[in-house]
């Protein structure tokens, strides 16, 4: 995507030919900074931190990540190690392991010597894979919304003005290596024409739909207003959301979805109000070993991050203060899981399918042995 007329994607080889350009998202919206990894601790940190964020950006990461390990020590045990550190990093993503697995599975028989030009060429590849999938999603997911459109003009007394979205965190560009997921649609449905305008949830308590998708869709031009996360089920009541979609971190096989924390609630409003709730998400965020979104290991992140906040004062200056009373304590569970059952549809490469193990497998025929029964 661009910014100030320049392609960006979120991350890619400097011109050195080995250090991995991020876009530091911590810094966002106010600052658009890159940064360099140079290590593969470094590659772990901006994982950990959210320099970069996103499941399918935290596989790509964690590709390159393996990359940077091996150009160090490309022995097995320096693999392993590496394996073992960008593991740790976020729990929830499975894209993150999905990633992780494709670089060993590649870089095993492999010699050492050879292990470096491989594991980069190979991250490179997962990269323009995801650009890929993503951009298909968008064509995908831009037919349903046109095909929304259209009913609503045919159903409205008046021509309807605009269409409306409605999305949780950020499933962007951004947390991508390209296009997004839940966002690709929207951006292919404004290039094409359709007035569409996005409610944006601020996403507390990292506030990703605030500073990163509010972020992405002014620079693309697409008319958007942040909501507080509260706000979407009055908006849903009063007939002001046509759709939801939103990303996932991890689907089980039978459809249940992960998502960061304030999605599930999102998708029982959406169902009290007969509003579609549409996921959009790459074949690589889906957990074939899996049956239950239960059994998905929910990431607890800092406190800090839900007792502080941070924001831009009136010097320009970026700055962080306290929002509870001294002595409170907080929980900042990231993620919670919406049982397929809520779920309209899932938006894939492959096309759209139900939220459920039969509509997977008619999609994906072949993870038939591997899919949880
Ligand atoms: O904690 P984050 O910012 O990594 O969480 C991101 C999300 O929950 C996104 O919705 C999800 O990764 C889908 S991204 C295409």
């Amino acid at each position: 995507m661009k910014i100030k007329g320049q392609p960006y994607r979120t991350i890619w080889v400097a011109e050195d030919g080995w250090r991995v350009r991020v876009i530091d998202q911590t810094r966002l919206p106010f600052e658009f900074a890159l940064t360099d990894l140079a290590t593969v601790e470094e590659a772990a940190q901006a994982i950990r931190s959210m320099i970069v964020r996103g499941a399918p950006l935290i596989g790509a990461t964690a590709a390159y990540g393996m990359a940077l390990a091996v150009r160090a020590n490309s022995s097995d045990a320096g693999m392993a190690e590496a394996f073992a550190l960008l593991r740790s990093t976020r729990p929830t993503a499975v894209n993150l392991i999905w990633a992780l697995e494709e670089m060993r599975r590649h870089l095993t028989p492999i010699s050492p010597e050879g292990r470096a030009g491989a594991a980069y060429a190979q991250a490179a590849k997962i990269c323009d894979n995801d650009v890929a999938q993503c951009r298909a999603i968008g064509e995908h997911g831009h037919k349903i919304i046109a095909r929304l459109w259209d009913d609503l003009i045919e159903k409205s007394p008046k021509r309807p003005d605009r269409i409306n979205v409605l999305t949780h965190c950020n499933a962007g560009w951004l947390a991508c290596v390209d296009w997004g997921t839940a966002l690709a649609p929207i951006y292919m449905a404004h290039d094409a024409g359709i007035p569409i305008h996005v409610w944006v949830d601020e996403t507390r308590p990292r506030n990703q739909g605030a500073s990163l998708t509010a972020f992405e869709l002014g620079a693309h031009g697409v008319p958007h207003t942040v909501i507080a996360d509260n706000t979407g089920g009055y908006l849903m009541q009063h007939d002001q959301v046509d759709m939801v979609i939103v990303g996932s971190d991890r689907t089980t096989a039978h459809g249940d979805v992960c998502n960061k924390v304030g999605t599930y609630l999102k998708a029982l409003a959406a169902r009290d109000n007969g509003v579609p709730f549409y996921v959009a998400l790459p074949s690589t965020t889906i957990d074939w070993s899996l049956k239950s979104g239960g059994d998905i290991p929910i990431e607890e992140r800092d406190a800090r991050e839900l007792t502080h906040i941070s924001g831009r004062n009136a010097d320009g200056r970026v700055e962080t203060v306290q929002i509870v009373p001294d002595g409170s304590r907080g929980l900042n569970v990231a993620f919670d899981v919406t049982p397929a059952r809520y779920v309209t549809g899932l938006i894939t490469e492959r096309g759209v399918s139900t939220a459920s193990r039969e509509g997977l497998m008619r999609l994906y025929p072949e993870r038939g042995k591997e899919a949880a029964a």
